[in-house]
């Protein structure tokens, strides 16, 4: 099979824009599609000011900031025809919403448009890399390339097989992952993976926590910091990820794993219908308006 040497990202968002730094940053001829001109815009502000920090801290020169820059391109465009624009990419990494029908619909797209030799990774948080094949004819293709944020960070990459899915296929993105100075780690295809089904579950407690009165959120925090060395606490994770992505985690293990209890705490998603969703609204546990 090919190397892999051209990654195009879709969903231009803090994981799809991190993606696509890393890769461009890593010597990849990358390629980003958002169909919202606000979304391309944020990603390439934040590459700029991503590299420019690189090369301050001495981390980067100059030259090789610029290069990575010019080696993405930006696709601010809408419709399936935009896909077009991703057929020369060796490995389409989808960095979407996490609705599970909405990347169905995009992965079948996307199979009718490219060749033989093409990965589909997903970087869906919870969501069945099997169930997302299944949308394909090429399931042996799909496989989970789970990254975290911040992605230029953050060391891991979860590598999740679907069902059908190639030995080809995971090696290639074992060997991406890498070469993308990541540390891939596999975990098995179960709601949730590993990362999840042990990560939202504790943040989940913190909010029953909160909600008990057992201490207020930055206390909660603070003794999660001080005592457990988190580099952040559970409750400002939360807001960090999304308390809209918690609650669709916490339901994605609740049916998956046929197990009530890990449904949301009532408090998490009172935050949520309150539109509270955390860091990408200015409010969540904590307020950032100011
Ligand atoms: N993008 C790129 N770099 C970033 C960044 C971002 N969004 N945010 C911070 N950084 C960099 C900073 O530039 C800084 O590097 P330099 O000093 O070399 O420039 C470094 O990270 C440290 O940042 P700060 O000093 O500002 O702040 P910090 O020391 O508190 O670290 C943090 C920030 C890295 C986010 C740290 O708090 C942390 O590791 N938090 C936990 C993050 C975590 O758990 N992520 C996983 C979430 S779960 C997930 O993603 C998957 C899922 O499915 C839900």
């Amino acid at each position: 099979m090919p190397e892999i040497k051209n990654i195009a990202v879709i969903g231009a968002g803090q994981m799809g824009g991190g993606i696509a730094q890393i890769a461009a940053t890593a010597g990849f001829t990358t390629k980003l599609l958002d169909p919202f001109p606000g979304a391309i815009d944020k990603a390439k502000s934040l590459h700029d000011k991503l590299l420019a920090r690189a090369v301050e801290k001495g981390r980067m020169t100059q030259p090789d900031a610029d290069a990575a820059k010019s080696r993405i391109t930006y696709i601010n465009d809408q419709g399936d025809a935009a896909l077009n624009n991703l057929a020369d990419a060796d490995i389409v990494i989808e960095a979407i919403i996490e609705d599970a029908a909405i990347k169905k619909d995009l992965f079948a797209k996307l199979a009718a448009m490219l060749t033989a030799d093409q990965i589909l990774a997903t970087n869906t948080s919870s969501i069945s890399i099997t169930e997302i094949a299944a949308a394909t004819p090429c399931p042996d293709r799909v496989i989970g390339m789970h990254f975290f944020n911040p992605v230029p960070v953050m060391k891991l990459v979860e590598v999740i097989n679907g069902l059908a899915t190639s030995p080809d296929t995971t090696e290639r993105t074992i060997a991406l992952a890498e070469k993308l100075s990541k540390t891939p780690v596999p975990a098995n295809d179960r709601a949730g993976f590993v990362s999840n089904r042990v990560l939202m579950p504790m943040i989940n407690e913190a909010f029953y926590a909160w909600m008990e009165g057992v201490a207020e959120p930055a206390h909660i925090d603070e003794i999660m910091k001080l005592g457990c060395a988190h580099p952040m606490g559970p409750l400002r994770l939360a807001d960090f990820i999304g308390l809209d992505t918690c609650v669709h985690i916490m339901d994605v293990l609740a049916d998956g794993l046929n197990n009530e209890r890990y449904r949301a705490c009532p408090l998490l998603k009172q935050l949520v219908t309150a539109n509270r969703l955390g860091d990408k609204t200015g409010r969540g546990v904590f307020d950032y308006s100011k």
